[in-house]
């Protein structure tokens, strides 16, 4: 099985920082949402990018927009040029997989993003690209087993370049659980991410160890 990776899916800077500080996430993942969330405009893209990757990061996604497929493509030509760690999203409409084939056949490395059905996964592992991101928690919103359905897309992308990086990830056990069915990247927010660092009996633990260290002159 491929070791798994966490990525933070936030453009919330202070947040991004410390987990790449702590050098518990392999790199950022971004959209449209997430950066007009946090205040950004499509001109903080560059900055971002040179902050995350100074920080740390192996990866920055970020999302090409525009609808149409040429517009994909343009759009996705400025995030390619910010240099080697980036990574570019495409949603997965019709027009979204038509440029996310052009970008595989250019060398990029490319996410189709909203994958929710084992059909556009299996169509993503012929194209070559290397991620899907499906949507744990809006699949679950919609009222499908989205656990069930991911494990699905996970075994119609066994023997492909092709990897799931699993989103909308909205506690711990999504990710454990998801784990469990085979998936081995993970994007979520800060807070998931820290909940998933976090036990209170580890921290007690850690506390004990301090005071005994204190009591033997440490
Ligand atoms: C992925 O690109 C999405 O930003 C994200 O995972 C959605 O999470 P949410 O459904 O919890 O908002």
């Amino acid at each position: 099985m491929t070791a798994p990776r966490l990525y933070v899916d936030s453009a919330d800077v202070d947040r991004v920082g410390r987990l790449l500080g702590a050098g518990v996430v392999h790199g950022v993942t971004t959209n449209p949402t997430i950066l007009e969330r946090s205040g950004r405009t499509a001109e903080d893209i560059p900055a971002l990018y040179e902050r995350w990757v100074g920080q740390g990061a192996r990866e920055v996604f970020f999302q090409t927009w525009g609808g149409d497929t040429a517009s994909f493509l343009r759009n996705a030509e400025g995030i390619l040029a910010l240099g080697d760690r980036v990574a570019v999203k495409v949603p997965a409409t019709a027009d979204g997989f038509a440029a996310a084939s052009a970008l595989v056949r250019d060398g990029a490395s490319v996410l189709v993003t909203a994958v929710y059905s084992v059909g556009q996964a299996l169509a993503c592992a012929s194209i070559g690209v290397q991620y899907i991101a499906p949507y744990l928690g809006r699949l679950r919103d919609a009222g499908v087993d989205g656990d069930a359905l991911i494990a699905r897309m996970q075994a119609a992308c066994e023997g492909s370049a092709t990897d799931v990086l699993a989103a909308s990830l909205r506690s711990p056990e999504d990710i454990v659980g998801l784990r469990e069915a085979g998936v081995p990247y993970f994007t979520a927010a800060p807070d998931v991410i820290e909940q998933l660092l976090f036990h209170d009996v580890s921290d007690s633990s850690a506390a004990e160890f301090d005071a005994a260290m204190a009591r033997l002159g440490g």
